[in-house]
Protein backbone atom coordinates (compact mmCIF):
# COMPACT_ATOMS: atom_id res chain seq x y z
CA UNK A 1 0.00 0.00 0.00
CA UNK A 2 1.50 3.39 -1.01
CA UNK A 3 0.38 5.30 2.27
CA UNK A 4 2.75 7.35 4.10
CA UNK A 5 2.98 10.46 6.03
CA UNK A 6 4.08 13.80 4.82
CA UNK A 7 4.08 16.68 6.72
CA UNK A 8 2.22 15.15 9.58
CA UNK A 9 -0.23 14.01 6.95
CA UNK A 10 -1.69 10.61 5.67
CA UNK A 11 -1.22 10.68 2.07
CA UNK A 12 -2.80 7.88 -0.13
CA UNK A 13 -0.66 8.11 -3.30
CA UNK A 14 -0.80 11.61 -4.25
CA UNK A 15 -4.27 12.55 -2.11
CA UNK A 16 -4.14 14.11 1.31
CA UNK A 17 -6.70 11.93 3.50
CA UNK A 18 -7.70 14.69 5.94
CA UNK A 19 -7.65 17.36 3.11
CA UNK A 20 -10.22 14.98 0.89
CA UNK A 21 -12.17 14.51 4.45
CA UNK A 22 -13.08 18.19 3.88
CA UNK A 23 -15.20 17.82 1.02
CA UNK A 24 -16.12 14.24 0.70
CA UNK A 25 -18.23 12.59 4.18
CA UNK A 26 -17.32 10.04 5.59
CA UNK A 27 -17.19 6.61 5.72
CA UNK A 28 -15.87 5.84 2.17
CA UNK A 29 -13.92 3.38 0.22
CA UNK A 30 -11.08 4.92 -1.63
CA UNK A 31 -9.36 2.83 -4.61
CA UNK A 32 -5.93 3.51 -6.33
CA UNK A 33 -6.03 2.83 -10.42
CA UNK A 34 -2.09 3.10 -10.32
CA UNK A 35 -1.65 -0.19 -7.60
CA UNK A 36 -4.25 -1.97 -9.76
CA UNK A 37 -2.24 -1.73 -12.91
CA UNK A 38 0.85 -2.52 -10.60
CA UNK A 39 -0.70 -5.60 -9.60
CA UNK A 40 -1.47 -6.42 -12.62
CA UNK A 41 1.74 -5.80 -14.31
CA UNK A 42 3.68 -7.54 -12.10
CA UNK A 43 1.36 -10.81 -13.12
CA UNK A 44 1.12 -10.03 -16.77
CA UNK A 45 5.11 -9.87 -16.63
CA UNK A 46 5.16 -13.20 -14.83
CA UNK A 47 3.31 -15.20 -17.34
CA UNK A 48 4.32 -12.95 -20.58
CA UNK A 49 5.99 -15.70 -22.16
CA UNK A 50 3.63 -18.62 -20.81
CA UNK A 51 0.36 -19.58 -22.99
CA UNK A 52 -1.62 -18.30 -19.88
CA UNK A 53 -4.72 -16.12 -18.93
CA UNK A 54 -5.60 -14.01 -16.29
CA UNK A 55 -9.64 -14.11 -14.81
CA UNK A 56 -9.35 -11.82 -12.28
CA UNK A 57 -12.06 -13.20 -9.45
CA UNK A 58 -14.95 -10.87 -9.86
CA UNK A 59 -16.21 -11.94 -6.04
CA UNK A 60 -13.58 -9.53 -4.74
CA UNK A 61 -14.33 -6.34 -5.94
CA UNK A 62 -16.98 -5.94 -8.70
CA UNK A 63 -17.29 -2.55 -8.80
CA UNK A 64 -18.21 -1.87 -12.94
CA UNK A 65 -15.56 0.59 -12.86
CA UNK A 66 -13.06 -1.82 -11.31
CA UNK A 67 -14.27 -4.51 -13.87
CA UNK A 68 -14.09 -1.65 -16.36
CA UNK A 69 -9.67 -1.41 -15.84
CA UNK A 70 -9.42 -5.17 -15.73
CA UNK A 71 -11.52 -5.09 -19.18
CA UNK A 72 -9.28 -2.77 -21.10
CA UNK A 73 -6.39 -4.64 -20.59
CA UNK A 74 -7.83 -7.69 -21.66
CA UNK A 75 -7.87 -9.87 -18.63
CA UNK A 76 -10.59 -12.45 -18.38
CA UNK A 77 -12.47 -12.99 -15.54
CA UNK A 78 -13.67 -15.71 -13.01
CA UNK A 79 -17.57 -15.09 -12.30
CA UNK A 80 -19.88 -17.42 -9.66
CA UNK A 81 -23.46 -16.05 -10.54
CA UNK A 82 -25.44 -14.54 -13.37
CA UNK A 83 -25.37 -11.28 -11.75
CA UNK A 84 -21.55 -11.18 -12.23
CA UNK A 85 -21.70 -12.28 -16.05
CA UNK A 86 -24.03 -9.21 -16.19
CA UNK A 87 -21.60 -6.93 -14.28
CA UNK A 88 -18.77 -8.47 -16.61
CA UNK A 89 -20.82 -7.62 -19.43
CA UNK A 90 -21.77 -4.32 -18.39
CA UNK A 91 -18.53 -3.16 -18.05
CA UNK A 92 -17.47 -4.33 -21.48
CA UNK A 93 -15.69 -7.71 -20.55
CA UNK A 94 -15.16 -10.27 -23.49
CA UNK A 95 -17.09 -13.23 -22.19
CA UNK A 96 -15.34 -15.44 -24.15
CA UNK A 97 -12.85 -15.24 -21.55
CA UNK A 98 -15.02 -15.34 -18.46
CA UNK A 99 -15.06 -18.99 -16.48
CA UNK A 100 -17.65 -19.79 -14.41
CA UNK A 101 -16.81 -21.29 -10.89
CA UNK A 102 -19.09 -22.13 -7.93
CA UNK A 103 -20.82 -25.19 -6.65
CA UNK A 104 -24.84 -23.84 -7.14
CA UNK A 105 -25.19 -22.71 -10.84
CA UNK A 106 -28.71 -22.35 -11.56
CA UNK A 107 -30.39 -23.78 -14.83
CA UNK A 108 -31.07 -19.95 -15.66
CA UNK A 109 -27.71 -19.10 -14.97
CA UNK A 110 -26.15 -21.86 -17.19
CA UNK A 111 -28.72 -20.72 -20.04
CA UNK A 112 -27.58 -16.61 -19.61
CA UNK A 113 -23.78 -18.32 -19.52
CA UNK A 114 -24.57 -20.54 -22.82
CA UNK A 115 -26.16 -18.01 -24.67
CA UNK A 116 -23.02 -15.18 -23.31
CA UNK A 117 -20.81 -17.70 -24.94
CA UNK A 118 -18.10 -18.00 -21.85
CA UNK A 119 -15.29 -19.87 -22.34
CA UNK A 120 -16.02 -22.33 -20.07
CA UNK A 121 -17.84 -23.88 -16.63
CA UNK A 122 -15.77 -24.72 -13.48
CA UNK A 123 -18.28 -28.24 -12.99
CA UNK A 124 -18.18 -28.98 -9.29
CA UNK A 125 -20.25 -32.08 -9.34
CA UNK A 126 -21.82 -35.17 -11.38
CA UNK A 127 -25.35 -33.40 -11.12
CA UNK A 128 -23.96 -30.13 -12.28
CA UNK A 129 -22.40 -31.82 -15.30
CA UNK A 130 -25.50 -33.55 -16.26
CA UNK A 131 -27.57 -30.43 -15.79
CA UNK A 132 -25.51 -28.58 -18.07
CA UNK A 133 -25.45 -31.05 -20.66
CA UNK A 134 -29.14 -30.84 -20.52
CA UNK A 135 -29.19 -26.87 -20.69
CA UNK A 136 -26.87 -26.90 -23.57
CA UNK A 137 -28.96 -30.01 -25.60
CA UNK A 138 -32.21 -27.38 -25.35
CA UNK A 139 -30.22 -24.79 -26.78
CA UNK A 140 -28.60 -27.21 -29.75
CA UNK A 141 -25.42 -26.10 -28.33
CA UNK A 142 -21.99 -27.29 -26.38
CA UNK A 143 -20.71 -26.40 -23.22
CA UNK A 144 -17.00 -26.09 -22.96
CA UNK A 145 -16.58 -27.63 -19.38
CA UNK A 146 -13.03 -27.91 -17.31
CA UNK A 147 -13.77 -29.99 -13.70
CA UNK A 148 -13.01 -29.07 -10.49
CA UNK A 149 -10.91 -31.48 -8.20
CA UNK A 150 -10.70 -30.76 -4.99
CA UNK A 151 -6.73 -31.63 -4.37
CA UNK A 152 -7.18 -32.68 -0.54
CA UNK A 153 -4.87 -30.01 0.47
CA UNK A 154 -4.49 -28.10 3.57
CA UNK A 155 -4.10 -24.60 2.66
CA UNK A 156 -3.40 -23.20 6.52
CA UNK A 157 -5.58 -20.39 6.04
CA UNK A 158 -8.82 -19.38 8.28
CA UNK A 159 -11.60 -22.59 8.33
CA UNK A 160 -13.87 -20.54 5.98
CA UNK A 161 -11.97 -19.36 2.96
CA UNK A 162 -10.43 -22.36 2.82
CA UNK A 163 -11.92 -24.86 -0.22
CA UNK A 164 -9.82 -27.76 -1.10
CA UNK A 165 -10.51 -30.23 2.04
CA UNK A 166 -12.65 -33.20 1.69
CA UNK A 167 -14.88 -31.87 3.72
CA UNK A 168 -15.91 -29.28 1.78
CA UNK A 169 -18.38 -28.49 -0.76
CA UNK A 170 -15.99 -27.60 -2.95
CA UNK A 171 -14.53 -29.81 -6.44
CA UNK A 172 -14.96 -33.67 -7.08
CA UNK A 173 -13.13 -35.66 -4.94
CA UNK A 174 -9.93 -37.16 -6.50
CA UNK A 175 -11.50 -40.65 -6.36
CA UNK A 176 -13.99 -39.18 -8.89
CA UNK A 177 -12.19 -37.79 -11.14
CA UNK A 178 -11.82 -40.17 -13.81
CA UNK A 179 -14.96 -41.06 -13.63
CA UNK A 180 -16.59 -37.77 -14.01
CA UNK A 181 -14.25 -37.24 -17.01
CA UNK A 182 -15.01 -40.41 -18.46
CA UNK A 183 -18.75 -39.71 -18.35
CA UNK A 184 -18.47 -36.05 -19.29
CA UNK A 185 -17.07 -37.61 -22.72
CA UNK A 186 -20.07 -39.39 -23.15
CA UNK A 187 -22.33 -36.82 -23.18
CA UNK A 188 -23.06 -35.09 -26.37
CA UNK A 189 -23.47 -31.58 -25.60
CA UNK A 190 -20.35 -31.20 -23.14
CA UNK A 191 -16.85 -30.90 -24.62
CA UNK A 192 -13.71 -31.11 -22.21
CA UNK A 193 -11.25 -28.26 -22.37
CA UNK A 194 -9.71 -28.07 -19.07
CA UNK A 195 -9.23 -29.05 -15.40
CA UNK A 196 -9.22 -26.69 -13.09
CA UNK A 197 -8.81 -26.16 -8.45
CA UNK A 198 -9.02 -23.78 -6.23
CA UNK A 199 -7.97 -24.96 -2.77
CA UNK A 200 -8.52 -21.46 -0.39
CA UNK A 201 -7.89 -17.81 -0.05
CA UNK A 202 -5.63 -15.72 1.95
CA UNK A 203 -3.04 -18.46 1.61
CA UNK A 204 0.64 -16.83 2.09
CA UNK A 205 2.38 -20.35 1.91
CA UNK A 206 3.73 -21.37 -1.38
CA UNK A 207 3.97 -25.26 0.02
CA UNK A 208 -0.16 -25.88 -0.39
CA UNK A 209 -0.14 -24.35 -3.92
CA UNK A 210 2.52 -26.76 -5.28
CA UNK A 211 1.80 -29.44 -3.19
CA UNK A 212 -1.72 -29.08 -5.12
CA UNK A 213 -0.65 -28.55 -8.42
CA UNK A 214 1.85 -31.54 -8.08
CA UNK A 215 -1.39 -33.86 -7.38
CA UNK A 216 -3.67 -32.25 -10.48
CA UNK A 217 -0.55 -32.60 -12.67
CA UNK A 218 -0.81 -36.40 -11.92
CA UNK A 219 -4.49 -36.46 -12.66
CA UNK A 220 -3.69 -34.84 -15.50
CA UNK A 221 -0.91 -37.62 -16.48
CA UNK A 222 -3.86 -39.83 -15.19
CA UNK A 223 -6.64 -38.60 -17.94
CA UNK A 224 -3.97 -38.93 -20.69
CA UNK A 225 -3.80 -42.08 -20.34
CA UNK A 226 -7.37 -42.46 -20.68
CA UNK A 227 -7.53 -40.62 -24.13
CA UNK A 228 -8.58 -37.54 -22.32
CA UNK A 229 -6.92 -34.48 -23.73
CA UNK A 230 -7.10 -31.21 -22.00
CA UNK A 231 -6.49 -27.44 -23.04
CA UNK A 232 -5.93 -25.57 -20.30
CA UNK A 233 -5.47 -25.84 -16.47
CA UNK A 234 -6.83 -23.61 -14.16
CA UNK A 235 -5.00 -23.08 -10.84
CA UNK A 236 -7.35 -21.08 -8.73
CA UNK A 237 -6.86 -17.91 -7.00
CA UNK A 238 -3.25 -16.27 -6.32
CA UNK A 239 -1.36 -15.76 -3.49
CA UNK A 240 -2.43 -13.81 0.35
CA UNK A 241 -1.28 -10.35 0.79
CA UNK A 242 0.31 -9.23 3.68
CA UNK A 243 -2.14 -7.07 6.16
CA UNK A 244 0.07 -5.96 8.78
CA UNK A 245 3.04 -4.91 6.63
CA UNK A 246 3.43 -2.52 3.93
CA UNK A 247 4.83 -4.79 1.74
CA UNK A 248 3.71 -5.93 -1.82
CA UNK A 249 3.42 -9.89 -2.21
CA UNK A 250 5.11 -11.06 -5.20
CA UNK A 251 3.31 -13.39 -6.99
CA UNK A 252 6.67 -14.55 -8.86
CA UNK A 253 7.65 -17.68 -6.29
CA UNK A 254 3.75 -18.83 -6.70
CA UNK A 255 3.53 -17.96 -10.56
CA UNK A 256 7.10 -20.10 -11.13
CA UNK A 257 6.78 -22.92 -9.13
CA UNK A 258 3.35 -23.89 -10.14
CA UNK A 259 4.00 -22.96 -13.94
CA UNK A 260 7.42 -25.40 -13.30
CA UNK A 261 5.05 -28.29 -12.37
CA UNK A 262 2.40 -27.81 -14.82
CA UNK A 263 5.58 -27.07 -17.89
CA UNK A 264 5.40 -30.46 -19.68
CA UNK A 265 1.75 -30.88 -19.70
CA UNK A 266 1.56 -28.39 -22.82
CA UNK A 267 -1.82 -26.54 -21.32
CA UNK A 268 -2.71 -23.23 -21.36
CA UNK A 269 -2.31 -21.88 -17.70
CA UNK A 270 -5.32 -20.18 -16.08
CA UNK A 271 -5.35 -18.07 -13.02
CA UNK A 272 -8.25 -16.56 -11.53
CA UNK A 273 -6.22 -14.08 -8.86
CA UNK A 274 -8.64 -11.27 -6.70
CA UNK A 275 -6.99 -10.19 -3.49
CA UNK A 276 -3.35 -10.10 -4.92
CA UNK A 277 -4.86 -8.17 -7.77
CA UNK A 278 -6.98 -5.23 -5.46
CA UNK A 279 -6.90 -5.70 -2.20
CA UNK A 280 -3.58 -3.57 -0.86
CA UNK A 281 -4.93 -0.79 -3.39
CA UNK A 282 -8.12 0.23 -1.14
CA UNK A 283 -8.64 2.17 1.94
CA UNK A 284 -11.63 2.95 4.25
CA UNK A 285 -11.85 7.01 5.55
CA UNK A 286 -13.92 7.06 8.41
CA UNK A 287 -14.68 9.90 11.04
CA UNK A 288 -14.40 9.11 15.60
CA UNK A 289 -17.30 10.37 16.20
CA UNK A 290 -16.86 10.11 19.77
CA UNK A 291 -13.97 8.82 22.26
CA UNK A 292 -14.84 6.89 24.95
CA UNK A 293 -12.87 6.18 28.00
CA UNK A 294 -14.50 3.97 30.54
CA UNK A 295 -13.74 3.55 34.20
CA UNK A 296 -11.92 -0.02 34.20
CA UNK A 297 -9.58 1.54 31.80
CA UNK A 298 -11.20 0.35 28.74
CA UNK A 299 -11.27 2.85 25.82
CA UNK A 300 -13.11 2.76 22.62
CA UNK A 301 -12.99 5.12 19.63
CA UNK A 302 -16.05 5.09 18.05
CA UNK A 303 -16.52 5.95 14.32
CA UNK A 304 -18.77 6.02 11.60
CA UNK A 305 -17.73 3.45 9.53
CA UNK A 306 -19.17 -0.56 11.18
CA UNK A 307 -19.16 -4.39 10.62
CA UNK A 308 -21.98 -3.59 7.80
CA UNK A 309 -19.60 -1.52 5.72
CA UNK A 310 -15.92 -3.60 6.38
CA UNK A 311 -17.15 -7.19 8.17
CA UNK A 312 -13.71 -8.94 7.68
CA UNK A 313 -12.37 -8.41 11.21
CA UNK A 314 -15.53 -9.88 12.85
CA UNK A 315 -16.01 -12.98 10.00
CA UNK A 316 -12.50 -13.94 10.00
CA UNK A 317 -10.68 -12.44 12.81
CA UNK A 318 -9.10 -10.81 9.54
CA UNK A 319 -6.30 -7.82 10.54
CA UNK A 320 -6.33 -4.23 9.47
CA UNK A 321 -4.18 -1.49 9.62
CA UNK A 322 -5.68 1.75 11.17
CA UNK A 323 -3.60 4.92 11.07
CA UNK A 324 -4.58 8.54 11.65
CA UNK A 325 -5.02 11.10 8.96
CA UNK A 326 -3.23 13.66 10.64
CA UNK A 327 -1.03 13.70 13.61
CA UNK A 328 -1.91 15.54 16.22
CA UNK A 329 -0.68 16.58 20.00
CA UNK A 330 -1.48 13.57 21.91
CA UNK A 331 -0.13 10.84 23.22
CA UNK A 332 -0.89 7.31 22.37
CA UNK A 333 -3.31 5.18 23.73
CA UNK A 334 -4.92 1.61 23.35
CA UNK A 335 -7.98 1.98 21.58
CA UNK A 336 -11.01 -0.56 20.48
CA UNK A 337 -11.69 1.07 16.80
CA UNK A 338 -15.59 -0.20 17.13
CA UNK A 339 -18.49 0.85 14.91
CA UNK A 340 -21.94 2.98 16.02
CA UNK A 341 -23.87 -1.10 15.01
CA UNK A 342 -25.32 -2.85 18.00
CA UNK A 343 -23.55 -5.85 18.27
CA UNK A 344 -20.47 -6.63 19.67
CA UNK A 345 -18.88 -8.18 16.94
CA UNK A 346 -18.91 -4.71 15.40
CA UNK A 347 -15.50 -4.03 15.78
CA UNK A 348 -12.50 -2.64 13.28
CA UNK A 349 -9.55 -3.24 15.20
CA UNK A 350 -8.71 -4.43 18.83
CA UNK A 351 -6.30 -2.68 20.99
CA UNK A 352 -4.79 -0.28 18.52
CA UNK A 353 -2.14 2.27 19.46
CA UNK A 354 -3.89 5.28 18.39
CA UNK A 355 -3.37 9.34 19.23
CA UNK A 356 -6.71 10.89 17.49
CA UNK A 357 -9.51 12.94 18.74
CA UNK A 358 -13.77 13.29 18.22
CA UNK A 359 -14.33 14.71 14.35
CA UNK A 360 -10.40 13.33 13.33
CA UNK A 361 -10.56 10.84 10.53
CA UNK A 362 -8.70 7.03 10.29
CA UNK A 363 -7.89 5.08 7.71
CA UNK A 364 -8.29 1.45 7.59
CA UNK A 365 -5.87 0.02 4.91
CA UNK A 366 -6.27 -2.75 2.50
CA UNK A 367 -9.57 -3.18 1.84
CA UNK A 368 -9.75 -3.19 -1.76
CA UNK A 369 -10.70 -6.97 -2.13
CA UNK A 370 -13.56 -8.46 0.03
CA UNK A 371 -14.44 -5.09 1.60
CA UNK A 372 -17.44 -3.07 -0.17
CA UNK A 373 -18.94 -6.32 -2.03
CA UNK A 374 -19.44 -8.05 1.58
CA UNK A 375 -21.13 -4.75 2.72
CA UNK A 376 -25.28 -4.99 3.82
CA UNK A 377 -27.73 -2.37 4.86
CA UNK A 378 -27.71 -3.71 8.63
CA UNK A 379 -28.76 -1.46 11.12
CA UNK A 380 -30.60 0.47 8.10
CA UNK A 381 -27.58 2.02 6.98
CA UNK A 382 -27.04 2.94 3.33
CA UNK A 383 -24.21 1.68 1.59
CA UNK A 384 -20.88 3.83 1.69
CA UNK A 385 -19.97 5.19 -1.36
CA UNK A 386 -16.30 4.04 -3.56
CA UNK A 387 -14.17 6.80 -4.74
CA UNK A 388 -10.97 6.04 -7.16
CA UNK A 389 -8.15 7.98 -7.76
CA UNK A 390 -7.58 8.05 -11.46
CA UNK A 391 -4.82 10.06 -13.16
CA UNK A 392 -4.02 12.17 -9.99
CA UNK A 393 -8.11 12.98 -9.56
CA UNK A 394 -10.66 11.64 -6.77
CA UNK A 395 -13.58 10.54 -9.10
CA UNK A 396 -16.97 8.80 -7.77
CA UNK A 397 -17.52 5.33 -9.22
CA UNK A 398 -20.75 4.61 -6.68
CA UNK A 399 -22.79 6.93 -5.06
CA UNK A 400 -23.64 6.91 -1.64
CA UNK A 401 -26.88 5.25 -1.37
CA UNK A 402 -29.55 7.31 -0.47
CA UNK A 403 -32.30 6.27 2.49
CA UNK A 404 -34.96 6.15 -0.48
CA UNK A 405 -33.31 3.96 -2.65
CA UNK A 406 -32.72 1.78 0.34
CA UNK A 407 -35.98 1.16 1.43
CA UNK A 408 -38.18 1.67 -2.28
CA UNK A 409 -38.77 -2.06 -2.81
CA UNK A 410 -40.48 -2.05 0.63
CA UNK A 411 -42.06 0.94 0.35
CA UNK A 412 -44.09 -0.23 -2.44
CA UNK A 413 -45.80 -2.89 -0.53
CA UNK A 414 -46.87 -0.39 2.31
N1 LIG B 1 -11.32 -18.70 -7.64
C1 LIG B 1 -12.26 -19.27 -6.86
C2 LIG B 1 -12.97 -20.44 -7.35
C3 LIG B 1 -12.55 -18.73 -5.59
O1 LIG B 1 -13.48 -19.31 -4.84
C4 LIG B 1 -11.85 -17.57 -5.15
C5 LIG B 1 -12.16 -16.98 -3.84
C6 LIG B 1 -10.90 -17.01 -6.01
C7 LIG B 1 -10.65 -17.60 -7.24
C8 LIG B 1 -10.11 -15.78 -5.65
O2 LIG B 1 -9.23 -16.04 -4.62
P1 LIG B 1 -8.14 -14.94 -4.15
O3 LIG B 1 -7.13 -14.73 -5.26
O4 LIG B 1 -8.89 -13.68 -3.88
O5 LIG B 1 -7.54 -15.52 -2.94
N2 LIG B 1 -14.32 -13.24 1.77
C9 LIG B 1 -13.07 -13.89 2.09
C10 LIG B 1 -12.42 -14.53 0.88
C11 LIG B 1 -13.32 -15.52 0.15
C12 LIG B 1 -12.64 -16.12 -1.04
C13 LIG B 1 -13.57 -16.95 -1.83
N3 LIG B 1 -13.03 -17.49 -3.05
C14 LIG B 1 -12.13 -12.86 2.76
O6 LIG B 1 -12.53 -11.72 2.96
O7 LIG B 1 -11.01 -13.20 3.12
Amino acid sequence: MTIKYENECLYFGDINIAELGKDHNTPFYLYSENLILQNLDRYLNQLKTIDSLICYSVKSNSNLSILSIFAKKGCGFDIVSGGELQRVILAKGNTNKVVFSGVGKTNEEIKFALESKILCFNVESFGELNRINQVASDLSTTANVSIRVNPEIDAKTHPYITTGLSENKFGVAQDDVLEIFLQAKKLSNIKITGIDYHIGSQITEIQPFTDAATKVSSVIAELRKNNILLNHVDIGGGLGINYSENVTVDCKPLVDSVVKIFENSNLKIIIEPGRSLVGNTGIIVTKVIDVKRNTNGKKFLIVDAGMNDLIRPPLYNAFHNIKEARIINRKKEKFDVVGPICETADFLGKDRDLATDSNELLVIEDVGAYGFVLASNYNSRPKIPEYIISSGLVKCIRARELFDDMIADEKKYL
